[in-house]
């Protein structure tokens, strides 16, 4: 946990951009996996970790905008918790370590939200993302479950969007320290990148590694010699040679800040010369990509910069064809890499995307595209200094979906599909770093990663 300042600060700083009411902010609670006592590895809501600092289940936050006052709802342990759990701090007492000095039991809630609401005051809280807390929702307010998501207040989104973008140097510190956890997954990843070894073998140690050094993984691991499928969790192929491992994996610290770092090697250490020809196309638009990282320009603009360094090298290379900037806009490109250049890091490993990827990486000057490939990058809008974000550009051989552009004539006039014919079982290779908005331009977060085919074939053989 931070000192307790930074939570009086942090819940200060969103009490002041509220006009009014409430704002309830509702902690986690355990989930259970295959029968109630057997849970999941407990995660707190990242709201509340942000405002509340508490990493305990069944905690409730409640910020009084109108009367400056904080409150935390829980209830303490009864001895038969104790038995099970050891004794447990009073929840008065961990409720002043974050700088809040009004506690009641969790059985007071109800009647404190339906009083304020009798009074006329609104009760503004997040959209909630388990299933859980729409009936808990129920419980307290008695709102319908199939309205509580709608029900959700925008301008408390807005208010803590505005707040989460922009990391503190003791948040940025944490999410270095998880990428540089993911440096050690993925060198190691890259040394046991051998033919004949199983994806899980490798996908498990760096798991391993992640939770010896703090917490879990940030987000199930994508491992996967068919690097063609973009989130693939499958780990049950055998490496072989002229195959390439993707590896999209980070870790979260024991504060809970992410890194999301994706390198990919090839099988046995050495890449073919037409796997080093596409791999250097994206490495030179992660590098170019980074490189045009500053506050002011948006990302999007950052996204097709990328698109159109991937676009000139397929050219190059003539699996594409044409006007460069024409095939872009059209969208010709998304064949190769049907995804977004990136998104927020924070807390959340796709940071608060569950207050909608609208709310977080758009706004009223930057609207989200519809075309496809485009429509899924999350992050659009004008970067600030303080925002720390990935740079993720890939090229991928989809047969299934190059079967349907040359079925189609989709942008026939700016691919060459005989040439991409050839390259059906070539995989995919995506390259992947976490990148702070510094006040003039950017800076790598964490130890360097090697990235380049010479440092990646020189890890593999040490
Ligand atoms: N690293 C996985 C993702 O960003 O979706
Ligand atoms: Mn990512």
């Amino acid at each position: 946990m931070f000192k307790k300042e930074v939570y009086i600060d942090r819940r200060k700083r969103l009490r002041k951009e509220m006009k009014s009411g409430l704002a309830l902010i509702l902690g986690n609670s355990e989930a259970s996996y295959n029968y109630p006592a057997n849970t999941y590895h407990f995660r707190q809501d990242s709201d509340f970790l942000y405002f509340f600092g508490l990493d305990i289940p069944d905690f409730v936050g409640v910020m009084d905008i109108d009367n400056d006052k904080d409150y935390i709802f829980a209830n303490d342990v009864d001895i038969e918790d104790i038995i099970w759990m050891g004794s447990q701090p009073l929840i008065k007492d961990l409720a002043a370590k974050v700088g809040v000095e009004n506690t009641a039991p969790y059985t007071e809630l109800s009647d404190f939200l339906k009083g304020a609401e009798k009074e006329g005051r609104q009760i503004h809280f997040l959209p909630p993302y388990r299933g859980d807390r729409l009936v808990q929702f129920n419980q307290l307010l008695g709102y319908e479950v199939s309205k509580v998501k709608e029900m959700a207040s925008l301008e408390l989104i807005q208010a803590v969007v505005k707040l989460r973008s922009i990391k503190d140097d003791y948040e940025i510190a944490e999410i270095e320290k998880a990428v540089n956890i993911a440096y050690d997954m993925h060198t190691t990843a890259m040394k046991m990148c051998k033919d004949g070894i199983v994806e899980r073998e490798v996908a498990g140690t760096m798991e391993g590694i992640s939770l010896a050094q703090g917490g879990p993984v940030s987000f199930p691991i994508i491992l996967s010699i068919n690097g063609q499928t973009l989130h693939n969790h499958y780990h049950g192929n055998t490496m072989t040679k002229g195959r390439m491992m993707i590896a999209d994996a980070g870790a979260e610290t024991t504060m809970h800040y992410s890194s999301d770092i994706t390198r990919t090697t090839p099988v046995g250490g050495k890449f073919n010369d037409r796997q080093k020809a596409i791999y250097n196309i994206v490495l030179e638009a992660n590098v170019k990509a980074i490189e045009a990282i500053k506050p002011g320009i948006e990302y999007r603009e950052i996204h097709f910069l990328a698109a159109k360094i991937i676009a000139t090298g397929l050219k190059e290379l003539g699996l594409m064809k044409g006007d460069v900037d024409e095939a872009v806009n059209a969208g010709a490109h998304t064949l190769f890499m049907p995804h977004g250049l990136g998104h927020m890091m924070g807390l959340d490993v796709h940071d608060m995307e569950g207050l909608g990827e609208n709310n977080v990486g758009y706004n009223e000057k930057t609207k989200r595209a519809t075309q496809f490939g485009t429509a899924y990058l999350r992050l659009g809008r004008e970067l600030q200094s303080g925002f720390v974000l990935t740079v993720e550009p890939g090229c991928y051989f989809i047969p299934e979906l190059i079967e349907q552009w040359k079925n189609e004539g989709t942008n026939a006039e700016f691919i060459n599909f005989d040439k991409v014919e050839e390259y059906k079982n070539f995989g995919g290779i995506r390259i992947e770093d976490d990148i702070l908005v510094t006040e003039t331009g950017y800076r790598v977060l964490g130890k360097h990663i090697p990235k380049t085919v010479e440092e990646i074939e020189a890890i593999c053989a040490s």
